[in-house]
């Protein structure tokens, strides 16, 4: 019989909700004020400047709460993929979602408290929530000073590189985001995976009944909260 798992504590729900809010809140206004022809503006440029100020200060203050609990929960080291796994984890990966699952084959790992999320999630997060992040945010604050900034900076507006790579990384963060959707589609079903968001549970795949939780070899990490067993 399928079974389920609670996998999602509320906090990290809560958290990834009200980021997901504020992200796309970004991104459309991001969007307007970068492209949008100040006569035909999407969002009207005072508004679209306010929306992202605010947004991303409380982006950013919600980051640094994240970091708290993702720190003292131990959730981080969910994302730190095992060396040993890291090509036969996305192999078996690639696999699964290239052509597994259009066959009806269970994912080659099943979600446990010890161990979330397949090797290409720990790889996507450790990257996004460690590295991405934090460059957009400090971008972001550094772009909301621009007095500070030099007037030149090798002979171009000053401006320029911090305004370039504030862009780039959130475009690299939209296309995350289009992928991480997509990728969210290829649980146990369509919509397995934002239920677990929303409920924090995870339903087992009825092909996993009474297997192992880790074909692919990999050695679990520190547990999450929660662990409830139904
Ligand atoms: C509409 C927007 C979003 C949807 C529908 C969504 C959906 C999901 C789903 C289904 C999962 C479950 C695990 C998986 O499938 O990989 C997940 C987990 C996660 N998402 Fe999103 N997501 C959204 C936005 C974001 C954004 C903007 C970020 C970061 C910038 C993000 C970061 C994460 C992280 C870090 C986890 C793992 C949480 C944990 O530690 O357990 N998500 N998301």
């Amino acid at each position: 019989m399928a079974s389920r798992v609670y996998i999602i504590p509320l906090w990290l729900r809560l958290w990834h909700w009200t980021n997901a809010a504020l992200m796309i809140l970004l991104m459309a206004s991001g969007f307007s004020l970068h492209f949008s022809d100040p006569d035909l503006p999407l969002i009207r440029f005072d508004i679209a400047r306010t929306i992202h100020n605010v947004s991303g200060i409380a982006l950013t203050v919600l980051y640094m709460a994240y970091l708290v609990w993702n720190t003292v929960s131990g959730n981080w080291r969910q994302y730190v993929p095992a060396a040993s796994e890291l090509i036969s984890g996305l192999n078996a990966q690639n696999a699964y979602v290239a052509s597994g699952i259009f066959k009806g084959a269970p994912p080659p790992t099943v979600p446990t408290p010890e161990k979330k999320f397949n090797v290409l999630q720990q790889a996507t997060y450790l990257l996004v929530m460690y590295v991405a992040m934090p460059f957009l945010i400090v971008t972001g604050i550094a772009f909301f000073f621009p007095e500070l900034a030099p007037e030149q900076l090798f002979g171009m507006d000053g401006l320029l590189p911090l305004a370039v790579a504030h862009y780039v990384i959130g475009f690299l963060l939209t296309l995350f985001l289009l992928g991480h959707i997509y990728m969210g589609t290829m649980g146990t079903t369509a919509l397995a995976g934002f239920k677990m968001m929303i409920t924090g549970w995870h339903d087992e795949h009825p092909g996993h009944a009474g297997q192992p939780p880790d074909r692919t070899g990999a050695s679990p990490t520190s547990p999450t909260e929660g662990g409830k067993r139904a």
